[in-house]
């Protein structure tokens, strides 16, 4: 009994065979009061809070607390520009280690935030509030951020008074208009990764209505990304690229402003409006190797700096990286792109 359709229109999430058979318990379970699978899924096609509970048992909640800890550390640092108490949103946040992780790179950069964390998943969204986690959640990370926001409890740890007073936390669908908008940073970060093309564009335009201007978008190095746009910029902080929101609208550089996010059809993107230089690619490329977007960025870099052999060798870490791809929208941007690296490579005389 496939959900795919069911599972597209209400959580914008894509199917696939491992996704229904992680959650056949839970299926299994939400079952039971309907007599069947098929009995679920006609109530599920008649009944938004059944829909809504069968999309949550395809979600992957799968997150830790130092997960790519240094993109929350860049963004934090970025804050102590801002004169003023920061808010940031962790948008799908799981069970909640991604909301206190981003608290405590803020307390540790000086920065006076409040977060908001939201999920589709309402189970996860409890936990999130509970603030208790195993010491599984903590794996990686360095001790003294540990201490900065979580106190022992038992065999457990629970976030501490102060860091939990500054986070609120809701069940809240991507594919719906923000709850809230104007935050400084929004963290939506191995999320997008589970939706369809379509989705994604619809929850990425969502999440950069609602950044303040100048406001970072925090994507993981897999997820699809929304293409540098007037809107969308690339800044560097620290060693870490991250997105913004443009203050006013930048200059036009890219003659053509493309659509954010262009739907399932494939097509051939702008050139980014802001090329990282080759010390930012190179670093980029070696905290995320397999990221073929960060390859291809290195390998654009290389040509740049007149090196066609290296800038081949980038090339082909990418291509590795996207072979075993199924078709998508970020799929089919990142070929766009490897073809006119590839042709750019033998123009320099590099073994493409
Ligand atoms: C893999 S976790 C990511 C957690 C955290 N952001 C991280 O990077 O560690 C993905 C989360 O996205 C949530 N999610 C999936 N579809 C969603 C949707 N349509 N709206 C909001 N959250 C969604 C899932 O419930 C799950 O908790």
């Amino acid at each position: 009994m496939k959900f795919d359709d069911l599972l597209e229109r209400t959580a914008g999430l894509r199917w696939n065979e491992p996704l229904e058979r992680l959650a056949g318990a839970r299926l299994q379970r939400l079952a039971d009061p309907h007599g069947s699978l098929a009995g679920l899924r006609q109530a599920a096609g008649a009944r938004a809070d059944v829909a809504a509970e069968v999309a949550a048992a395809f979600t992957v909640g799968e997150t830790w607390f130092h997960r790519f800890g240094e993109q929350l550390d860049a963004a934090a640092l970025a804050l102590r520009a801002l004169g003023r108490p920061a808010r940031v949103w962790s948008a799908g946040c799981s069970t909640g280690e991604e909301v206190y992780a981003l608290l405590g790179a803020c307390l540790r950069a000086g920065v006076d935030a409040r977060a908001l964390g939201t999920d589709l998943n309402p189970d996860a969204v409890a936990v999130a509030a509970g603030g208790v986690y195993t010491q599984r959640a903590l794996r990686d990370a360095p001790p003294d951020r540990v201490a900065r926001v979580f106190a022992p409890d038992g065999p457990q740890v629970r976030v501490k008074p102060d860091v939990r007073a500054r986070a609120r936390f809701g069940v809240h669908n991507l594919l719906r208009p923000a709850p809230e908008a104007g935050f400084d940073v929004i963290s939506c970060r191995n999320v997008l990764i589970y939706f369809t093309p379509g989705a994604a564009q619809q929850a990425c335009e969502h999440l950069i209505g609602a950044l303040a201007p100048g406001g970072l978008l925090l994507l993981a190095p897999s997820d699809p990304r929304p293409p540098v746009t007037e809107t969308l910029e690339q800044v560097r902080v620290g060693g870490t690229v991250l997105l913004r929101r443009a203050p006013h609208p930048l200059p036009a550089r890219v003659p053509a402003p493309p659509p954010v996010l262009p739907a399932s059809r494939p097509v051939t993107p702008p050139e980014p409006s802001a090329e990282p230089d080759l010390a930012q690619a190179r670093q980029r490329a070696f905290v995320s190797p397999h990221d073929p977007q960060a390859q291809l960025d290195l390998a654009r870099a290389f040509l740049r700096a007149g090196q066609p052999a290296r800038a081949a060798a980038s090339l082909r870490a990418a291509e590795a990286q996207l072979g075993g791809r199924g078709e998508s929208w970020e799929t089919a941007h990142l070929r766009a792109q490897s073809a006119q690296v590839q042709r750019a490579v033998r123009d320099a005389g590099g073994d493409a």
